[in-house]
């Protein structure tokens, strides 16, 4: 069992550590592009004030990504807050598998290809961008590749469109490309094709349970073939812009593509699944509803007998999927379970979009509890809206929950994400994001002043960048930017408890690596070995 070994010169703290994670809120460019800038932060700008203060890096190398071109996200951050150390992440592990060839000697990857070669349909499921967050298109062709290189004679992919880590509406950057080189392979007996998809969120990537019908909705078209129908996928995206000109790709409908014998693509017996998607949140439920016998979540009418495998293992512990092309990897000995190796109570709350990232990804992408006996997760319903509707989301919500559980006095470690930075960030819509990052500090005010009585250490962070950059200038063009961001975040301790006199170490290039064996220096005790250094020792008092 994992444990913490006491600071000897720490003095014991009677209230709680309260980690405060504001999903999506980056330090930008203090003008009039930067959402948290631009809005009513009196809480944050005095936190910003305070000695304790550093800024993180929080995208590329110090996430684990593959380049510092590569934005943050929420999963890598998360998993880096977790787990005090940089861990490369799927999308460079997948980078190196294909690379090297590992990717097409493993099982899995045979037995797609046996499907192919028994005359069977090898289909591709997945977000078709170079956003790297969820996938990258450059590994679809790969594998595209790969099947041509084994002799594969007909493949269908079903292309969910993204918009949402890339321009808002950039999916013929990526699917024209894909038909193009598609019909190149489809020469000497092969025929490789579009067959469905849709925009990625009503289309099969829901997470965390928020809302199963967008999965429904992608099983519908790409294993059922229903959907409304068009000669190709770009012509899709073309008549979508033109029948809704504000219409973005994340939210375009479904589609199948069809010829004059119907849908070109149907999932049927004996046919090879490949999700290529590496990150897991968005790829567990659909998974799920291959594989699972006794699956409830909605009706799938036709349950086609197929070899399923996914990019990556998505949950180790529940082996989702049971089959994959890539090794995940290996998040171990986070600080949940130095935690609770060591007797320290925690709660974890947010709602519904964000929930899995304070259990899920914090916890090295392990779903479930490490310890019952010593935490306690809670999960608040988020609304099933675009968030732009309702900026506020649920902040009110987890903040008064974290205020009980304060109050209560039973957990010693505290941690909770508030999403509406990331969340509405995602939209680009200004007067939501004003409104969103407001209501953020707004409760970060609330929360602070119940750390306070408490006497207690409050510690404000962020996974990522989003809100802080909400459009960019392209050739004097002003363009909406609802990704995430290369900005780094800040990472506040504000100190109410004062039993120890805590000062910054001077870490040269600190990252959200760093933050975990900070927590460690506040609840009183050393790091782990192998752990990034924490930010903060003790002063001789
Ligand atoms: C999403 O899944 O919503 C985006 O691709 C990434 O956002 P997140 O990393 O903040 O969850
Ligand atoms: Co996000």
């Amino acid at each position: 069992k994992l444990h913490l070994a006491p600071l000897p010169e720490a003095q014991p703290c009677s209230g709680p550590l309260v980690l405060v994670i504001l999903d999506g809120i980056g330090l930008g460019s203090r003008d009039e592009r930067d959402g948290v800038f631009i809005s009513h932060t009196p809480v944050l700008d005095a936190l910003l004030e305070e000695p304790l203060t550093v800024s993180l890096k929080a995208h590329g190398t110090a996430v684990g990504l593959p380049s510092d071109d590569d934005m943050g996200n929420s999963e890598v951050g998360h998993n880096a807050l977790g787990a005090g150390r940089v861990i490369s992440q799927g999308a460079k592990l997948i980078n190196e598998a294909i690379a090297s060839g590992h990717v097409f000697q493993g099982e899995a990857w045979q037995r797609v290809i046996q499907a192919g070669m028994d005359d069977n349909t090898v289909h591709f499921i997945g977000l078709v961008s170079d956003g790297n967050v969820h996938s990258h298109i450059d590994q679809l062709h790969a594998l595209l590749d790969g099947c041509l290189r084994a002799g594969v004679r007909r493949v269908r992919v079903h292309a969910l469109l993204d918009g949402r880590d890339v321009d808002q509406k950039s999916a013929l950057r990526y699917v024209e490309p894909l038909e193009a080189r598609l019909a190149e392979l489809s020469t000497d007996g092969r025929d490789y094709r579009i067959a469905s998809g849709g925009g990625r969120m009503v289309t099969t990537m829901d997470r965390y349970n928020a809302n199963w019908p967008v999965v429904e909705k992608g099983w519908q078209a790409h294993v059922l073939g229903q959907a409304r129908e068009f000669p190709t996928a770009s012509e899709a995206v073309r008549t979508y812009y033109r029948e809704d000109p504000k219409i973005t790709d994340q939210y375009m409908d479904s589609f199948v593509v069809a010829d004059k014998d119907g849908p070109v693509g149907p999932i049927v017996d004996g046919d090879a699944v490949v999700f290529f998607n590496f990150r897991g949140d968005r790829a567990i439920e659909i998974s799920k509803a291959f594989e699972e016998d006794d699956f409830t979540e909605f009706d799938r009418v036709r349950v086609p007998k197929v070899f399923y495998a996914g990019m990556m293992q998505y949950d180790g512990d529940a082996m989702i999927p049971k089959n994959f092309l890539v090794e995940p990897p290996i998040v171990d000995r986070t600080l949940g379970e130095y935690l609770c190796g060591s007797g320290v109570t925690s709660f974890a709350v947010s709602e519904t979009q964000k929930f899995g990232h304070v259990t899920y990804f914090w916890n090295g992408n392990r779903s479930g509890y490490i310890d019952k006996n010593l935490e306690t997760y809670e999960e608040i319903l988020s609304d099933r809206i675009a968030f732009d509707l309702r900026p506020w989301m649920k902040a009110a919500e987890i903040t008064d929950r974290v205020l009980e559980i304060i109050a209560e006095g039973k957990h010693r470690f505290i941690r909770l994400n508030l999403a509406n930075g990331d969340m509405v960030g995602h939209t680009g819509v200004e007067p939501a994001i004003r409104i969103a990052v407001a209501t953020v500090d707004f409760c970060l005010g609330r929360i602070l002043e119940a750390v306070r009585q408490a006497g207690g250490i409050a510690v404000v962070t962020s996974d990522h960048g989003n809100a802080d950059s909400m459009w960019t200038e392209k050739k004097g063009q002003v363009a909406p930017m609802v990704a995430h961001t290369l900005n780094p975040v800040p990472l506040i301790i504000k100190d109410y408890c004062g039993a120890n006199n805590f000062r910054l170490t001077g870490v040269a290039e600190p990252g959200l690596a760093n933050v975990a064996a900070t927590l460690c220096t506040l609840l009183g005790y050393e790091a782990p070995e192998g752990y990034e250094p924490s930010l903060i020792g003790l002063d001789d008092q």
